[in-house]
């Protein structure tokens, strides 16, 4: 914030030169961990879907922001007064971002991630349209964007999936008309998720938005796994209907980790209700026995202290994926997708989920696969291990469609009770999902693809050091783990306050 030549220098950089600046300025990127080998190697982050890293300029301008930090909703000292602008300009950098008309659409923050933003937003609808108790969702849901559903408006229904000569694709659009035909008077909205967390498939938003209008319900997208990854258009359709109604995502998968959740939804909705939660900053006037609401947006949506320094980081974020442009992001992406894609394609022994044609069914951030022969589980334990490589494994909050993908390795899991399958001891079905972030490289794939040659060759190898955990069922080294002194939190602490280092 002092440096107004650095600042300076900075805006003139735009697209690919500022990208290539802003793609290797990440905390994490030099992360090492020792492997099981002994040495000691750079982590190879390929685990962006569940959180992205934290983007190096944000961190530093919420550090610069800090020295002007205090309380917003006030604007008498010169400290709240920046704070409050500041904030201020954070809902409307993140509405111009995603396209949305701040005449008709509010953004406001709200709890962590992408979670508390559907759970409001499903209790908004419920309240808006009570005659309505139906909800379409896809089977391609995260459990985030299904069970807000499930428990506030009670009635919910999977969509299935297009299905690809070589796999599953969008979400099938006939069947949505069909459905929204058939359950037309009960249909309050439809949620769908933009892209996928465990595939990366990008569902057409604009198109569902029309049918879903057409037949008179509301539509809430989950944008969790867009945002960071592909432009995203709220309002100015030509044709209106393909305006959604609410976009919510996560700032901790948009560069930012810990900073909130995010909602952008119509204010006509809105302002037909009470705000969900009540509390300080959101009323008016307060007496013991009535106070009034604020009629001012983002205000009324937001009870309490908010965020603040959080909220403030995503929108510098937001501001940087712009100057690089959508555009260009997507097509780096698409790259990185598709060279990662025909890598572990190349491997016989890998199936990858979800159709693989990427002109038909476009993808975005993540690709999960198995290895024939090698337990999801133990594939990830030792692409850990031994290779730095950090993905996840398992059903990814989105059982359904794992599980529709994997039925043979699913069905003696779905025949199980709960108790038998905890006493079974079994190891739960699932995948491995490697993600990709703006700035994850060929290299990181072309580790990845070394990473699983060497797995499928060497698993009688490696199978022998590994036991199944009793308490999560997941492989674990049976004699190498980190060392749990050199990452203890007092050490955390100590390092913090630098004592030791006087
Ligand atoms: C598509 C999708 N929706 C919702 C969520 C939930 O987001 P959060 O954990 O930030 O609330 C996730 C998290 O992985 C996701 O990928």
């Amino acid at each position: 914030m002092n440096d107004h030549r650095a600042d300076m220098e900075e805006t003139t950089l735009r697209g690919e030169e500022l990208f290539r600046r802003v793609a290797g300025d990440f905390i994490g990127l030099d992360t090492t961990y020792p492997v099981a080998s002994g040495q000691t190697t750079r982590r190879i982050y390929l685990d962006s879907t569940a959180s992205t890293l934290m983007m190096g300029a944000a961190h530093r301008a919420i550090t610069a922001f800090l020295e002007h930090y205090a309380n917003t909703h006030s604007l008498l000292h010169n400290s709240a007064w920046l704070a409050t602008r500041a904030y201020a300009w954070a809902h409307e950098r993140i509405l111009r971002f995603v396209h949305a008309d701040p005449e008709q659409y509010t953004c406001f923050f709200t709890g962590s991630g992408t979670t508390a933003g559907v759970n409001r937003m499903a209790r908004v609808f419920r309240d808006l349209q009570p005659e309505r108790d139906t909800v379409l969702v896809s089977i391609m849901e995260h459990h985030s964007n299904d069970l807000p559903h499930r428990k506030h408006l009670g009635r919910v229904i999977h969509l299935p999936v297009a299905i690809h000569k070589d796999g599953m694709g969008c979400v099938d659009t006939k069947a949505l008309e069909k459905l929204l035909e058939r359950e037309q008077k009960r249909v309050n909205y439809v949620a769908i998720t933009g892209v996928s967390n465990v595939t990366g498939i990008i569902n057409p938003i604009g198109e569902i938005a029309r049918l879903a209008h057409k037949h008179g319900a509301l539509v809430l997208v989950d944008a969790a796994q867009m945002v960071a990854h592909i432009p995203v258009q709220v309002s100015g359709h030509t044709d209106a209907a393909k305006d959604v109604d609410a976009l919510i995502f996560s700032g901790h998968k948009t560069y930012v980790p810990g900073s909130p959740g995010v909602v952008i939804a119509r204010k006509e909705h809105l302002s037909q209700l009470e705000p969900e939660e009540v509390g300080g900053g959101m009323v008016e006037r307060v007496f013991t026995e009535r106070y009034t609401v604020s009629p001012k947006f983002p205000d009324r949506e937001e009870a309490g202290t908010p965020n603040i320094p959080g909220a403030i980081g995503l929108a510098v974020a937001i501001e940087v994926l712009d100057r690089i442009g959508m555009d260009f992001l997507v097509e780096e992406e698409n790259r990185i997708i598709n060279y990662a894609l025909d890598g572990l394609k190349s491997i016989p022994e890998v199936e990858v989920y979800g159709s693989t044609d990427t002109i038909a069914c476009p993808r975005a951030a993540s690709i999960s696969f198995n290895v024939e022969g090698v337990h999801h589980s133990l594939v990830a334990a030792v692409l850990n291990d031994y290779h730095n490589i950090a993905v996840r494994n398992e059903c990814f909050c989105a059982h359904p469609y794992v599980i529709e993908m994997i039925p043979d390795q699913a069905a003696e899991y779905i025949a199980m009770s709960d108790e038998d399958l905890a006493a079974s001891g079994l190891p739960k079905p699932g995948m491995v999902r490697a993600s990709f972030g703006l700035y994850s490289t060929r290299a990181d794939a072309d580790a990845l693809v070394k990473a699983i040659k060497d797995i499928i060759l060497n698993k009688d190898t490696y199978l022998p050091l590994y036991q199944l955990a009793e308490t999560d069922h997941e492989f674990r080294h049976v004699t190498f783990s980190l060392d749990p002194a050199s990452y203890s939190i007092p050490n955390l602490v100590d390092n913090a306050l630098e004592i030791g280092e006087q």
